[in-house]
């Protein structure tokens, strides 16, 4: 019988298109792509996820202060998100923006089921509105009367809604958080969100009288969907719902839904009470991330820390980057980033690290074994563990293991020294350098998630009939 592939199914927030992609989008997208390709090389069915959230009143706005239309706007930005992508190595199988039909459709299908399930009703709400956030705030989490993460008053607001009857869901959502069967990572995220159900929750409004830059109500064409409603559909949507029932039964429920910690409220407790409300089962799990500051700041266009991360790749290559982000700070926890810590990892790291040991390497083999090493197959140390740490979001851990196995081959050329012993016993020289090769094809193997270019160069460059030195360093160094 032949067995069944796995499936794996991974997401990342599809991001605001208000502005240009920042280091932290890329922090969640790049985590997202390591997991996608090492399920890929085990063989799992994969499918990776991400995309651009472009309704509401917030991305209307932003259009209308660069005085662009909205449509026009909206595909510039979310090219610059693609683009960015592209240029970091990143390659989901599929890129879904909200004002596509397919995802329209869906949500249309979604927003018809859920007004079935009789869980939704008509009602009037009062209350203040932070726009930044596309969210409504309570006016005791105001500090000094604003909203403590944009420093802005939030709006009054008194309308008419549809609502969705999420306190009936308040036991549901505590026992599959609780139990693990909507598993939430890191442990700290899951006792935040267990906390906030046990406050209580209260219904939530799905729909927006005056936000004409959305999705209508299908049945109440003077509504738009809550633009926030509406994004967490489109892990169902792109996958499918409504119109290819195969795919989406296919990967549905996500595997893992990767993102940062400022939205694990919406991911965590409306996000699975919708999908209950429709029959549908709530993702597998969700990690959130920790948040980067830049120089010990908050990113923030105010200051001015606002790092493009195309900058970081045209000076430092992809796979710098993507190392140094996942190298640099424990992939759950809050971390600073900046270009002097950059350079420092990519010069010790990479340069002497990596880059060193692989040109040590090829140029031994060019010079003692005329660029024959004949077969290696085993290597001398274990490496199972750094996918293993990678499975488990653990990547900071991954890297170091594997970067202790550099200096461990470093180590062992210094006290070997091949440049003696070549000449009395060529034989032992021979010996370490098929053991060093073989270390290097394995290290390049469980890199190759993180770092897939040099993977691919120091694959290719050991795999071929006869090893040469590289023409040109894997990272020159960066004074
Ligand atoms: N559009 C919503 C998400 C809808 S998902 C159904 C949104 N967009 S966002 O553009 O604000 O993106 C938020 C996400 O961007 C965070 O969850 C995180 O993945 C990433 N980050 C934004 N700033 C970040 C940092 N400073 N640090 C780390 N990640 C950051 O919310």
């Amino acid at each position: 019988m032949v067995s069944e592939r796995k499936k794996f199914y991974i997401t990342t927030p599809i991001y605001y298109v208000n502005d240009k992609p920042h280091i932290g989008h890329a922090y969640t997208t790049i985590a997202a792509d390591v997991l996608a390709r090492l399920h890929r090389q085990l063989g799992d069915d994969t499918w990776f996820l991400t995309g651009t959230d472009e309704h509401g009143a917030n991305i209307a706005k932003a259009a209308e202060k660069k005085g662009k239309d909205v449509k026009e706007f909206v595909d510039e930005v979310s090219a610059k998100f693609s683009f960015a992508w592209d240029q970091l190595g990143i390659a989901p199988d599929d890129f879904i923006r909200t004002t596509e039909s397919r995802h329209e459709r869906a949500v249309n299908i979604f927003l018809n089921k859920l007004k079935e399930s009789g869980k939704i009703y008509e009602g009037e709400y009062e209350g203040l509105y932070c726009v930044p956030h596309e969210a409504f705030i309570k006016e005791s989490d105001l500090v000094n009367g604003l909203c403590p993460d944009h420093k802005l008053k939030p709006e009054r607001i008194r309308e008419k809604n549809w609502f969705f009857k999420l306190s009936e869901y308040q036991s549901e959502i505590l026992e599959l958080v609780d139990s693990g069967k909507l598993l939430i990572q890191p442990a700290t995220r899951k006792n935040e969100v267990l906390a906030f159900i046990q406050q209580g929750l209260e219904d939530i409004a799905i729909s927006r009288p005056n936000v004409k830059w959305g999705i209508p109500l299908p049945w109440d064409s003077n509504q738009t969907v809550y633009v926030w409603v509406e994004a967490l559909f489109n892990y169902c949507s792109a996958i499918g719902y409504g119109f290819d029932e195969e795919k989406f039964r296919k990967y549905w429920p996500a595997d893992v839904q990767v993102m940062a910690k400022d939205i694990i409220k919406f991911h965590c407790i409306i996000w699975p009470a919708l999908l209950l409300a429709i029959g549908e089962e709530p993702p597998r799990e969700i990690f959130a991330h920790g948040f980067f500051t830049v120089d010990g700041q908050k990113i923030s266009k105010t200051i001015g820390n606002v790092i493009d991360p195309n900058e970081w790749v045209d000076k430092y290559g992809a796979d710098a980057v993507r190392y140094f982000l996942l190298r640099e700070v424990p992939f759950g926890q809050d971390g600073d980033v900046s270009e002097q810590k950059l350079k420092t990892r990519y010069n010790a790291d990479l340069a002497n690290g990596l880059g060193n040991l692989f040109s040590r390497v090829t140029t031994m083999i060019e010079k003692y074994l005329d660029g024959d090493v004949g077969e290696f197959i085993k290597s001398p140390r274990d490496l199972s563990e750094v996918s293993e740490s990678f499975n488990r979001l653990e990547f900071d851990k991954g890297l170091v293991e594997v970067w202790e196995t550099i200096s461990w081959a470093d180590n062992l050329i210094e006290q070997s020294k091949p440049w003696e012993l070549v000449k009395t016993e060529p034989a032992k020289v021979k010996e370490l350098l098929v053991n060093l090769a073989a270390l290097l094809y394995d290290i390049a193997l469980k890199l190759s998630p993180v770092m897939p270019e040099t993977a691919q160069i120091i694959k290719s460059a050991l795999e071929s009939e006869k090893i040469t030195k590289p023409a040109q360093p894997l990272f020159p160094k960066i004074e």
